[in-house]
């Protein structure tokens, strides 16, 4: 049986505490757990929610954690530059990113704008990165989300992977964030912490859980 140290829970790599009294503990935890999500696929930050506002309605969709940069504040994801979360983006570039992973019993939840990136070096340098089967999905044949009559004509097995389709396709998005919120659920007390980039400077707060 896997022994807890006195004031560490352990999952995987993540080490983090069991009581938060200092403000910076719950921005080293976010970062902390962001970091491995960005490289470990089993852990649940790894698949976190994007939502986007196209001046009308919210839409909120599971992406895949592509990278984390807690110098700059970026999170990268992947996505087909025909989906409908384009337009949206394009209309308002907006977004929050939200996560909660039961076991940790902590709830992340990021405020930011969207950066696109298509046909630049940006996605040029992901393109590259990115594995074979995550390139795949690229090569469908049409826009995610446009009504078909019989899906099978849109499997893996009809995408032309000699053609440059996939990369014409495929869109970086870079989402910057100018507030976190962590909320850390314990019987003896919730923690809700705020941490702010807007002026430029950092600035942080408890809230009422
Ligand atoms: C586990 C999981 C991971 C996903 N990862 C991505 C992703 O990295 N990029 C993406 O565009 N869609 C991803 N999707 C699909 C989206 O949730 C969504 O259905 C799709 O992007 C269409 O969204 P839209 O119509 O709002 O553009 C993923 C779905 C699941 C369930």
């Amino acid at each position: 049986m896997i022994q807890k140290k006195p004031n560490e829970k352990s999952t995987g790599l993540l080490s983090l505490p069991e009581e938060y009294i200092e403000l910076d503990q719950t921005l080293d935890s976010a970062f902390h757990i962001l970091e491995i999500a960005s490289k470990d696929r089993h852990t649940l930050f790894h698949t976190p929610t994007l939502s986007t506002f196209d001046g009308k309605r919210v839409s909120t969709r599971t992406m895949v954690l592509r990278e984390f940069d807690p110098e700059k504040r970026l999170i990268r994801f992947h996505t087909d530059f025909r989906s409908i979360k384009l337009e949206q983006i394009k209309k308002d570039s907006h977004a929050s990113v939200h996560g909660y992973d039961p076991s940790l019993k902590i709830q992340i939840r990021f405020d930011g704008k969207i950066n696109l990136h298509h046909k630049d070096e940006v996605t040029k340098g992901s393109w590259a990165l990115s594995q074979e089967m995550s390139k795949e999905c690229y090569f469908v044949g049409g826009p995610p989300g446009t009504k078909i009559e019989d899906p099978f004509k849109y499997d893996p097995s009809t995408f032309n992977l000699e053609s440059n389709d996939g990369f014409q396709n495929f869109c970086v998005l870079v989402f910057q964030f100018e507030s976190m919120e962590f909320l850390y659920l314990k019987k003896s007390g919730h923690r809700r912490a705020i941490h702010n980039w807007t002026t430029g400077k950092h600035q942080a707060s408890w809230l009422i859980p």
